[in-house]
């Protein structure tokens, strides 16, 4: 029973929320007068040397105390006697973990948000640095247009600002105290829920005391933040894991941020980004645990409920180090863009720009633009040139409306140049975006 029951092994990590919200507790017994001022004041003292003695020397794992509550009293009682026993007047561990929890979980939001600030600075800067170099754009992971790595950068970028977004919506609804909802009922108490709300830096206190001690809505809206960011953190380590490839040779990671081989000495692996890929899986399935554990619980509290935090824990520790791994990654690679323009250009990917270019000049329609591209190409192919490298007379040979303008298109980088509408690859764009982009930061 008592290893089943305990949760002291994981919920020690509440120690500095712990005390935090039953100093805010105690200082409103006294003032309301619920316990005199004189213990209100011993009580407020003890739980600041419980504090120091956590600090030092670490929270203990002693399983018969159960839970990080009731070992914060039991030091508290160690050290001030009893009447340490009046700390928990008006309250009950239900109202109690809840608090905690919020308070533990708006700590890990503002933690993961200064953490995505220096990943989109990072992404900022590189993206700056090549807002002008041409590398091959993917549909179907197929060279399809060339675009700018600046651009490419910018799109995670983008990303990340609504994974930021959604931390700052899921700390906005959450920031609700629960404490004074006692065990599930409120309390016959006059306690002052405003005040203890104020303390602890809530908007509010909750409104109903069953859904304050009952819901963990506000640790899945975190989850579910932390799995979507994890998803597009999976995505740019896929793109380093693939672009550090021999193949590709788009990148070099740094010493830093790549492994050794024990047996191939010549191997620069990306295991961080592979783990960052890999651990958005386990952060998924942290959200789904939390999510199981939930469905179908009635009201109000429900010993299921102490499992969840270990999923949080865990989700927390593993977005923390991604974002670091990436944000390292993303400041210290080495872009390859000269093999980047390289593999852009022998992709035929300015064929529509050829295409565009017939409809706008020679007022051709798009259909038929099409397939003149398409024997254009397939004659490169054959001679194994690019397309831009292919003769006028070859070109007036497929279609004679085409003239000596045509190659101001061909090239890759009057490709991304002229892809100048809102949120395209053209680098007078990248640089705006950026610039924006930094407003927003300011
Ligand atoms: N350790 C418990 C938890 O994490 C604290 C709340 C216990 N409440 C109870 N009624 N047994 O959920």
């Amino acid at each position: 029973m008592r290893e089943i029951n305990a949760s002291i092994p994981f919920d020690k990590r509440l120690w500095k929320q712990d005390i935090a919200g039953s100093k805010a507790h105690v200082a409103m017994l006294g003032k309301q007068g619920i316990v005199s001022a004189e213990d209100a004041a011993t009580i407020a003292a003890g739980l600041d040397r419980v504090a120091e003695d956590y600090a030092a020397n670490g929270v203990s794992e002693d399983l018969t105390l159960e839970d990080i509550h009731m070992q914060t009293e039991a030091k508290l009682s160690q050290l001030i006697g009893p009447v340490a026993g009046r700390l928990h007047t008006a309250r009950s561990r239900n109202d109690q973990v809840a608090t905690d929890f919020r308070l533990w979980v708006r700590d890990a939001i503002d933690e993961t948000l200064a953490a995505l600030g220096a990943l989109r600075g990072a992404l900022l800067t590189r993206a700056e640095e090549h807002a002008d170099s041409v590398m091959p754009g993917f549909t179907h992971l197929q060279s399809a247009q060339p675009v700018t790595l600046g651009h490419h950068l910018m799109a995670y970028h983008e990303m990340i600002v609504r994974d930021a977004s959604r931390f700052v919506a899921a700390r906005a609804r959450m920031n609700q105290c629960p404490l004074g909802s006692a065990a599930l009922a409120g309390t016959g108490f006059p306690v002052d829920r405003h005040m203890t709300a104020q303390a602890l830096g809530f908007d509010e206190p909750t409104r109903n005391s069953l859904d304050a001690v009952s819901d963990r809505d506000f640790a899945i809206d975190y989850l579910q933040a932390a799995t979507n960011c994890s998803l597009h953190l999976s995505r740019l380590a896929e793109e380093f894991v693939l672009w550090a490839s021999q193949p590709f040779g788009f990148v070099a990671l740094s010493d830093q941020w790549s492994t050794g081989s024990s047996i191939m000495p010549q191997k620069r692996n990306p295991d961080a980004a592979e783990l960052v890929r890999g651990h958005a899986g386990r952060i998924m399935g942290c959200m789904t645990s939390l999510m199981v554990t939930m469905k179908g619980l009635p009201l109000a509290y429900s010993k299921d409920m102490q499992d969840d935090k270990p999923p949080v824990f865990e989700a927390h520790d593993l977005l923390a180090l991604s974002i670091a791994a990436m944000t390292g990654m993303v400041e210290s690679a080495t872009f390859r863009t000269e093999r980047m323009r390289a593999v852009a250009e022998a992709g035929f990917s300015t064929a529509t720009d050829l295409a565009d270019w017939l409809v706008r000049v020679g007022g051709i329609p798009f259909r038929e633009a099409h397939h003149i591209t398409g024997r254009a190409v397939k004659l490169a192919e054959e001679k194994g040139v690019m397309l831009h490298q292919l003769g006028l007379d070859e070109l007036t040979g497929i279609d004679g409306r085409i003239d000596e303008r045509i190659y101001d298109v061909l090239s890759v980088d009057a490709s991304v140049a002229s892809r100048v509408s809102f949120g395209g690859t053209a680098p007078a764009n990248v640089r705006a975006a950026i610039a924006t982009a930094r407003g927003l930061r300011a």
